[in-house]
């Protein structure tokens, strides 16, 4: 019974339980422990079956049961749980072992993590893992970054879990130290921005074309069809026809209007503005968030604060056919901020990462998986050194001849009275990045007024100082 587990895996929820299905089924033989030792036996008893998996309920049993040199994989919740893990295998690990951790943790823990464990000679991969509970079952995306020689040891189990786009696996080495969770990082900002963007479709054409819920789930299911074809719209477009199996009502409608976050989108948003990298539809998805939790408030407040509240009086089905254009528009600019933090993360960190393998195994298995994202790899195999996905000719010209879409839809919705926080940072940052001159002299100027900040000048160059006023 002793070291014959191809990999060992701690923490089974549902993401750590369906993976070790999953593995199984590949021909993977797998170790299993939960520090619950119920959940285990639930486990082993109702789901493993025939299956090559080995249950262990003390962590001396569990390392035991894995070939040399080991390879565990940690499915816990990201923070402290991954450390008590860590600390708890770390006496019983040898040279040359493997722990990767599959959770959504912070970059710098990772990083930290991985330093600890390196000083013992033990290898540590940060890996983010995405597509729910049907993804860790049936093929996620995975992104794991650490050391290349210790990729290649799980290599072939990871190609073989993970989803598969046209032959080719959705799972590639993507850099140095805490990469993969960089990545993942970025994945759930982009993951944020595509959703706020989609519910300001919805609020669209819900509140001022007062489309009904079955016409919703046609227009989405329509949309689903072409271009915007992805996983986030496919499910929009499921989610319009669930019935409510406590009401008459469709679900959608007993659902409160706030939404919660664990984290990553604002972890997304907090590094961007620290790598000072644009990444506005993320940043206004996480406001949307925040705001919409301020439920009671906005409710007092809908009272005394009025605007606009008219419906949509013009035709419907062109203005349907905007919203349409502005949301491919948008979503292709809402990838491209998330691969410029990626790509000046990179740098910064000395990841190494290569856009083109991050565009492809996102294809597939993923949160944001899209067609678009075809295209978004093209753009990188063409172009390696690809400043921002707005350059490549294709993408460009695809935003390019939805702008004005986008510009109907947003001023539509201004004199609606109807918040479409990412659709205008969106278009703003269009319109800032094309643009060759901002109006950021006026506040050089001003910092230099009030506090000496120097200025740099058209002709000379920087640290000039006036002695402002003095005309
Ligand atoms: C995924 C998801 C997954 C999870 C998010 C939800 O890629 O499979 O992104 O990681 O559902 O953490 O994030 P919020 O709770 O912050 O919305």
């Amino acid at each position: 019974m002793t070291h014959e587990c191809d990999i060992g895996l701690i923490g089974l929820g549902v993401m750590g339980r369906n993976l070790a299905l999953n593995m199984a089924d590949h021909g993977f033989s797998v170790g299993v422990y939960n520090r619950t030792a119920e959940k285990t036996r639930e486990f082993i008893e109702k789901e493993a079956g025939e299956r090559k998996i080995r249950s262990a309920y003390t962590l001396q049993e569990f390392i035991s049961l894995l070939k040399k040199p080991r390879a565990i994989l940690i499915m816990v919740e990201a923070g402290a749980p991954v450390d008590d893990v860590i600390e708890g295998i770390f006496p019983l690990l040898e040279v040359g072992d493997l722990v990767i951790d599959g959770g959504n943790s912070h970059f710098s823990d990772t990083n930290r993590r991985g330093k600890s464990l390196a000083e013992k000679g033990l290898f540590y991969m940060g890996m983010g893992i995405s597509g729910g509970e049907y993804g860790a079952r049936h093929g996620p995306s995975m992104m794991p970054g650490g050391q290349k020689e210790a990729f290649e040891r799980v290599r072939p189990i990871l190609e073989a879990v993970s989803a598969n786009v046209n032959g080719e696996p959705c799972v590639a080495f993507l850099g140095s130290g805490s990469a993969g969770h960089y990545v993942k990082m970025v994945h759930n900002g982009i993951e944020y921005g595509v959703m706020e963007l989609i519910a300001e479709t919805y609020d669209l054409m819900k509140r001022r074309l007062c489309l009904t819920n079955d016409e919703l789930h046609s227009v989405y299911g329509q949309w689903n069809r072409k271009e915007l074809n992805s996983y986030l719209i496919e499910i929009t477009t499921k989610i319009f026809q669930q019935p409510d199996d406590k009401t008459a009502k469709r679900l959608i409608d007993m659902i409160v209007d706030q939404a919660k976050q664990k984290g990553t989108g604002k972890w997304t948003s907090c590094e961007a503005m620290d790598l000072q990298i644009p990444t506005p539809t993320i940043d206004a998805a996480v406001i949307a968030r925040n705001l919409s939790t301020h439920k009671t408030e906005r409710e007092a407040v809908s009272q005394m604060l009025q605007g606009p509240k008219t419906t949509f009086r013009g035709d419907k089905k062109t203005f349907i056919d905007h919203i349409r254009g502005a949301l491919y528009a948008c979503m292709i600019i809402t990838y491209a901020q998330g691969m410029n933090l990626l790509q000046g993360a990179s740098e910064a960190y000395g990841y190494g990462l290569n856009l083109e393998a991050v565009a492809r195994i996102w294809r597939g298995g993923c949160i944001i998986r899209a067609a678009l994202l075809e295209n978004i790899q093209r753009a990188y195999e063409n172009r390696r050194d690809l400043v921002n996905l707005l350059l490549d000719p294709h993408l460009g010209q695809e935003v390019m001849e939805r702008q004005a879409n986008l510009r109907r839809v947003v001023i539509t919705a201004i004199e609606l009275g109807l918040p479409v926080p990412a659709m205008m940072v969106t278009l703003a940052y269009f319109d800032g990045y094309r643009s060759a001159w901002l109006p950021a002299n006026l506040t050089q100027a001003q910092r230099d007024y009030f506090g000496a900040h120097t200025y740099e000048r058209i002709d000379k160059g920087e640290g000039f100082h006036t002695e402002w006023g003095r005309v």
